[in-house]
């Protein structure tokens, strides 16, 4: 029997921070909880949407309802992002991705010299966009970037929605990250702006799906 399609929105979300290994024991990371994002899925699966959650490594529980998929580096969330946004209607990339891994992984514990030296170097190189990759091709789905910005980030974050080829950024401060309450702006594609301050980030991933969800009804 064919399968029924289902006609639930279908959200791709991203949480949490990349882990870039240097060697088996050691890493390049965030503070990134994945709070954010946990909350924009669960609330997602609350409305009724179809979800599928791409999640680095955090210490969380999978929110009802959701299809979780774990992953570790950058390069990894590009694969399961891709995967996932081929059927999906919008992205919500929550997650903050390490801009740089090391040039090399190394097979062995990355041991000190006993000569004297008190200095390394680390090269490092630059991991793909995940977020404008996808979007690059995105068509009429929805997108969503993130952005934390210090001082006047309006216009940073506009600029950075253009590039990504976004439809909405969701413009927060540093204080965001690891917090409960979060103040943040999200601002549209079209001009739209819309300041949600101090508020916890069950709120905010309240509004910010309204707002998807209007978007793909737009779109489709
Ligand atoms: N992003 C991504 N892949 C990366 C880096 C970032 O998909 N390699 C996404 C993030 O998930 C987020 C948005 O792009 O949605 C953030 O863009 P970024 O250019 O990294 O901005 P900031 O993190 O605000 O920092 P900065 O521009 O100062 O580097």
């Amino acid at each position: 029997m064919p399968q029924k399609r289902s006609t639930a929105l279908h959200v791709v979300v991203t949480a949490g921070p990349t882990r870039e290994y240097v060697d088996p024991v050691r890493y390049l990371s965030n503070v990134s909880s994945g709070k954010m994002g946990f909350e924009i899925a669960a609330e997602a699966a609350r409305r009724g949407c179809e979800v599928t959650l791409v999640a680095g490594p955090v210490r969380l529980e999978t929110p009802v309802g959701v299809e979780r998929v774990d992953v570790e580096s950058a390069r990894e969330m590009l694969a399961a992002v891709r995967k996932a946004f081929r059927g999906a209607d919008a992205l919500v990339m929550a997650a903050a991705v390490a801009d740089w891994r090391p040039a090399r992984r190394l097979a062995g514990k990355w041991r000190k010299k006993d000569d004297g030296t008190d200095t390394a170097v680390l090269e490092l190189v630059k991991n793909p966009d995940v977020l404008a990759t996808v979007a690059r091709n995105k068509g009429r789905r929805v997108v969503v970037a993130f952005a934390l910005e210090t001082g006047d980030g309006e216009r940073r974050a506009r600029r950075k929605m253009a590039r990504k080829n976004a439809d909405f950024v969701v413009l927060n401060d540093a204080s965001a990250l690891n917090a409960e309450r979060s103040s943040v702006t999200i601002l549209g594609r079209d001009g739209s702006r819309r300041a949600l301050s101090r508020k916890p980030k069950r709120e905010i991933a309240g509004a910010l799906i309204a707002l998807v969800a209007q978007r793909a009804q737009q779109a489709s």
